[in-house]
């Protein structure tokens, strides 16, 4: 019998963007078989895209809800054992909720819920269920961030003085300036996208990245955010001032409207000793900056990496891996804690960091409504 995982899938359909990130992720380290789901909303969408899959149809249900009471009909051998959910923003409550409340481990998407109150109210059933909740912020998971995180913990570039951190897309550019364009992306839709559309879909990964690599906590926030039009309700651009609790102090500064950018997330950490950046479209170069020595350039599978490093890349140096290794890597992380082995907490991104990021929009959103003020992050 096969001891993979088995998996769901809610969204993630052929039209989406995401879900052949995480088809492929799941495959990546045959620790999981993906076994059915619901990838569309529309169930003659759903059965045609699983058969391009190959999925038996048994286990293609209509609706989440369907999903959830026949697959816990099923004996516990045969049930799946984690769903991962990849459908917009306002799904992913109450469907991790129902899952979590029928014993599956899940694997959701960003942002985690759309208030911060849904996602506290998750972090209590995980808890109290005792499950596996993995968010996918995808970038924590590339050879080079994970060594940056561990290169800072250990002390290589001294106490953190100053945190460039940039998400800058340029993809809403040809959408934003015509209203009835507006409308072709859910993102810019409040009821499907939340309360906030660039600092949810793309300001919680560089906060996320922050406060990962850093090792600290937010601890207040100034934000600064556009609309760029009126009849607009949604945030296309967010600049975010940051401060930690030891007075170090950054910038968070997010945009879907940069025309032109692709996916140009970087993070950039100064210290008294020295300073590390990391960018996404080139992952595989991390560089360590001081004020003595020439510029140091780490690349992934060298030894001179950490073990958390080296156990996210998987051919020898010079074979470069990217965003699907570094998914693959977050699933991997998860299949070890579902698997009851031991795993590193940097493997996976935990609940928390999904409610860090619904704490992050919502004090960026008071901020900016009461005239761009210091706002305090939850402890
Ligand atoms: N981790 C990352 O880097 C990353 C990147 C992109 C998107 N995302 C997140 O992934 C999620 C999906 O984003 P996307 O860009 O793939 O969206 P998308 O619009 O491209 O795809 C959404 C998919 O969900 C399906 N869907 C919608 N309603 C459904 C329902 N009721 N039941 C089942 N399926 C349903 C759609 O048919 C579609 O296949 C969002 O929360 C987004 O923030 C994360």
């Amino acid at each position: 019998m096969s001891k993979k995982i088995k998996l769901g899938i809610l969204g993630g359909g052929g039209d989406s963007l995401i879900g052949i990130l995480h088809r492929i992720a799941a495959n990546m380290f045959d620790k999981y078989e993906i076994v059915g789901g619901v990838f569309n909303p529309n169930f003659d969408d759903n059965m045609a895209f699983a058969k391009t899959l190959g999925l038996d149809s048994s286990r293609i249900y209509k609706d989440y809800q369907t999903l959830i009471s026949e697959e816990c009909k099923l004996d516990s051998s045969e049930r799946m054992q984690a769903i991962s959910v990849l459908t917009p923003n306002f799904l992913h409550y109450p469907m991790a909720k129902q899952l979590l409340e029928n014993d599956f481990h899940v694997i959701c998407e960003k942002p985690l819920t759309t208030t911060y109150e849904e996602s506290l109210d998750l972090k209590r059933l995980k808890e109290e269920k005792n499950a596996v909740f993995g968010v996918t912020h995808t970038y924590t998971g590339y050879p080079m961030v994970r060594q940056m995180t561990k290169m800072i913990s250990d002390g290589a570039i001294g106490n953190i003085q100053k945190v460039d951190a940039q998400y800058l897309q340029g993809w809403l550019n040809p959408v934003i300036h015509e209203k009835d364009k507006r409308s072709s992306t859910w993102r810019l839709d409040p009821e499907k996208s939340g309360s906030s559309c660039c600092l949810g879909d793309i300001g919680t990964h560089a906060f996320n990245m922050v406060e990962l690599v850093t090792g600290m906590k937010v601890n207040k926030l100034l934000a600064d955010l556009n609309t760029l039009y009126e009849d607009n309700p949604m945030d296309v651009d967010a600049n975010v001032l940051i401060q930690f609790s030891n007075n170090a102090k950054g910038t968070i500064r997010s945009s879907q409207i940069a025309t032109g950018e692709e996916n140009n997330l970087r993070i950039n950490v100064y210290g008294s000793k020295g300073a590390l950046k990391w960018e996404q479209e080139n992952p595989n170069y991390l560089y360590h900056l001081s004020d003595d020595n020439p510029l140091q350039v780490l690349k992934p599978g060298h030894s001179y990496n950490s073990n958390i490093s080296l156990d996210g890349t998987k051919l020898p140096p010079g074979h470069p891996e990217g965003i699907f290794d570094a998914m693959g890597n977050i699933y991997k992380g998860v299949a070890r804690a579902i698997n009851g082995e031991p795993f590193d907490k940097a493997e996976f991104p935990p609940i928390e960091d999904g409610v860090r990021g619904m704490d992050f929009i919502e004090k960026a959103l008071e901020s900016n409504s009461k005239g761009n003020i210091w706002v305090e992050l939850n402890k």
